[in-house]
């Protein structure tokens, strides 16, 4: 059951973005920013498109609220983009980014992924996956 490969990869995901998030903020560097944006837009349209809405009735206020963060982590990384200096403001944004992330990230792990595993078949979980790394491969 918790074995599937749509938790392994997510948590793959997370954890890797949680590393550059710290790298960026610990030594002062934007070099990841490219990288953290480009998975981070990657994996959130994946859940939405294909995870969220496949356990949306079985607790639709957790999952509002996981949607609620997505649109704050889309606007951090947008103001992160568009902002040329990489200053103390920048660097502060890359903060509260890391905050908002490792926040949202403890709650799927915690809440999403027992709903979803307690819901969702193996045949539902490999599908939404394999539907996830298409949308990450593009
Ligand atoms: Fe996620
Ligand atoms: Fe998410």
């Amino acid at each position: 059951m918790s074995e599937s490969k749509l938790y392994n990869m997510l948590e793959e995901d997370h954890a890797n973005v949680k590393e550059l998030l710290t790298k960026t903020v610990d030594n002062e560097t934007d070099e990841h920013f490219q990288t953290i944006k480009e998975e981070l837009e990657a994996h959130m349209k994946g859940e939405e498109k294909y995870f969220y809405p496949e356990i949306e009735d079985q607790e639709k206020v957790t999952l509002l609220e996981a949607y609620e963060e997505h649109n704050l982590v889309k606007l951090v990384l947008k103001q992160m983009d568009e902002r040329k200096t990489k200053d103390d403001k920048w660097f502060a944004k890359a903060n509260v980014l890391k905050d908002l992330i490792e926040h949202h990230v403890e709650e799927e792990e915690e809440d999403i992924f027992s709903i979803a595993q307690e819901n969702l078949s193996s045949t539902q979980e490999n599908k939404i996956a394999e539907e996830i790394e298409a949308v990450k491969s593009k």
